[in-house]
């Protein structure tokens, strides 16, 4: 098993599913599986192409060739929140290890590894590239440069040559993406693209429970 990746066996005695490990998704998320009607019910557009394929990834997940490349422009339209619930429950169906990381946060803690010549990059590097399945959040939101463009290409590109797929989110379509086209196209050939409804729950949710605040404040 991968340092760090998250595993659900199997336990012997009662046959229910064990949680192993950290997976890296945050804690909000954490043990927040895809409910399908649930999850599609608060947006306004039909969402039937993205219910279907998300339906099928987390299903028969061990038969898709390609991982998925979750975007939307507009910001906070539920493109964490549904890598996560999707990890988890190919995590509980199949039991495939899992690992849950920003691309920030993913180049942050190489540059520092690296600056401090610590042997942590390198494992962090090999779990990455060997967990089963791999969500990269949020990329295009790294500070881009020759580096990051080149270690985000390694990660991605030795995942697909072992067969492993990668969910990646973006706030940009891959053509739209500004890393180098290499990376780009390679991506194109690894994952399926899903365009998210481009409605903002965040803001959404935010009016929402402040309304209920002042509702139970008598205003
Ligand atoms: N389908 C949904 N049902 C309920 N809550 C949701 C849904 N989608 C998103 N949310 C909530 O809206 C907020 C924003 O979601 P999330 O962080 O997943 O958006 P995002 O698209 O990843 O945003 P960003 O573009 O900033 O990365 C969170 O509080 C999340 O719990
Ligand atoms: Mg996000």
């Amino acid at each position: 098993m991968p340092v760090g990746a998250e595993y659900a066996i199997s336990c012997p005695k009662c046959g229910y599913k064990v949680k192993l490990g950290g997976s890296g998704i945050p804690g909000k998320y954490y043990s927040l599986g895809y409910d399908e009607e649930r999850f599609w019910s608060v947006y306004r557009d039909n969402c039937a192409q993205q219910k279907a394929m998300v339906g099928s990834f987390v299903a028969k997940n061990p038969q898709w060739k390609y991982g998925l490349y979750i975007w939307s422009t507009q910001r906070g339209t539920g493109k964490t929140r549904l890598s996560c619930s999707i990890l988890t429950s190919i995590k509980l169906k199949h039991e495939i290890s899992i690992r849950f990381i920003s691309v920030p946060d993913y180049l942050y803690k190489l540059r520092n590894s690296y600056r401090e010549n610590t042997v942590d990059a390198t494992s962090m590097v090999r779990e990455l590239m060997d967990v089963g399945l791999l969500c990269l959040d949020d990329l295009g939101a790294e500070k881009r440069s020759e580096w990051t463009d080149q270690e985000l290409y390694y990660l991605i590109d030795s995942r697909y040559r072992k067969g492993l797929k990668t969910i990646i989110t973006s706030n940009n379509d891959i053509t739209g993406l500004s890393e180098d086209s290499r990376l780009s196209d390679r991506i194109r050939e690894i994952c399926i693209e899903m365009h998210m409804p481009e409605q903002c729950i965040r803001t959404q949710q935010a009016f929402q429970q402040q309304h209920e605040f002042l509702q139970s404040m008598g205003l």
